[in-house]
């Protein structure tokens, strides 16, 4: 047989025969090596044969209903995990290990440290399970944690450390559990202070902003900034082209996608992922990175915006300094692509906390702009530093 032959013979175990991709390999090895070393032959290249299909493995997932009667058998805690792990895709362990301290409330963001390869990383918190979520916080934080260390004690403070029921000794000779001690401590096992006090859940719960975001079906409070801003400074004109940076959860989207209209072209990019807002395109990406910026470009194919917003806020490390400069950076980054891609007299509204480099960042923009004004609109809270600019009239350069 010459090489047309071995490659109709193999061409043939695939097709008509409909062997594994793997049995039609190990006969081509097989065939060469009679041919190279038994007969002395040198077969050319066997690219002509058509190849055995691998099997399309898919994967096995639960339908919604199913997921809903799994969710339905849980209580308590375990509904909680049960249901953060169904909505944030988080691993059983991430949820197991999850502290209160990890969830930022006001940005609906999930840190999970030390995860698969050791790294950090953020998902977001969805907005059906923030508010059991933040039931559960405070209720957590008046149990104390009263056994002693130990290493077995030890590790399995880690685990239950804040989010997680006391960790609960068994009497010596009994094996039932102990009550766990209910007496008030505002520290935590770790002797340290609760991040967010009793006293915080509270302001939370009760804030008039996250009650009528609720209300309205708003996926954040944050929706009310924006919507003061533009009714402040005229921002929004139906049928507008729009950029909208650090949109996640959504709710600056939902807003425009309201206030604009359907003729309006709204482009939204978050590094988290987003549930779909109709009507608006959104992009997955880092902002920092050269991909999202090209699939920026690509998404508004060579159209200038009227109306850049940036919402962008870095993850807090906690070091103020830190924090401070990246969040300049993530302005001045939203700000020399308003520079690129806005219209003539086209306006942005970007986030900035006041601080160092924040009167650079204003004189920045005022380069850009007929007029930079700084707002802290109401539903900004009064303890953060955080404002916004809005600069009018955008000068081409
Ligand atoms: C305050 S939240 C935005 C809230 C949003 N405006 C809303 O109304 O739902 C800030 C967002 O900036 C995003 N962000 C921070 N750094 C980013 C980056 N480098 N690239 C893309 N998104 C980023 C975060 O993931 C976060 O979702």
């Amino acid at each position: 047989m010459a090489a047309p032959d071995v490659e109709a013979f193999l061409t043939d175990l695939a097709v008509a025969r409909r062997v594994a991709a793997s049995t039609q390999n190990q006969a081509k090895s097989a065939l060469l090596c009679l041919y190279k070393e038994v007969l002395g032959v040198e077969l050319p290249w066997l690219d002509r044969i058509e190849k055995a299909k691998a099997p399309t493995r898919l994967p096995v997932v639960l339908t919604q209903e199913e997921i809903a009667r799994v969710l339905a058998h849980l209580s308590g805690i375990h509904a909680l995990i049960g249901r953060l792990l169904y909505g944030t895709g988080m691993r059983v362990m991430e949820g197991m290990r999850l502290r209160v301290k990890d969830v930022d409330f006001a940005r609906h963001e999930i840190l999970f440290r030390d995860g698969k390869d050791f790294k950090d990383r953020v998902t977001m918190l969805p907005l059906a399970i923030a508010a059991p979520f933040v039931r559960h916080a405070p209720a957590r934080s008046r149990v104390r944690y009263p056994h002693r260390p130990g290493t077995a004690g030890t590790l399995r403070r880690q685990y239950h450390h804040d989010l997680h029921a006391c960790p609960q000794p068994r009497r010596p000779g009994r094996g039932q559990p102990a009550r766990p001690c209910m007496k008030k401590s505002p520290l935590n096992p770790a002797g340290k202070k609760h991040r967010f006090s009793t006293a915080w859940m509270h302001t939370h719960l009760n804030d008039h902003y996250v009650t009528e975001a609720r209300r309205l079906g708003y996926r954040s409070r944050a929706a009310f900034k924006l919507t003061e801003l533009a009714a402040k400074d005229h921002l929004f004109r139906p049928g507008m082209t729009v950029v909208d940076l650090g949109s996640a959860p959504g709710s600056w989207s939902q807003v425009l996608r309201e206030k604009l209209g359907s003729g309006a072209h709204i482009v939204a990019l978050d590094q988290l992922p987003m549930d779909p807002v109709p009507g608006v395109l959104f992009i997955l990406g880092d902002f920092r990175e050269d991909a999202a910026m090209a699939e920026l470009s690509a998404a508004l194919a060579g159209r200038k915006v009227d109306l850049v917003v940036s919402d962008l806020a870095p993850n807090l490390s906690g070091v103020a300094s830190a924090d401070q400069a990246r969040s300049v950076y993530l302005g001045e980054l939203a700000v020399d692509f308003a520079a690129s891609w806005l219209k003539t007299g086209g306006d942005l509204v970007v986030k900035a906390f006041q601080g160092e480099g924040f009167q650079e960042f204003q004189r920045t923009m005022q380069a850009h702009f007929d007029k930079v004004y700084v707002r802290k609109p109401k539903a900004s809270r009064d303890k953060s530093r955080e404002v916004f600019l809005v600069g009018k009239g955008h000068v081409a350069a």
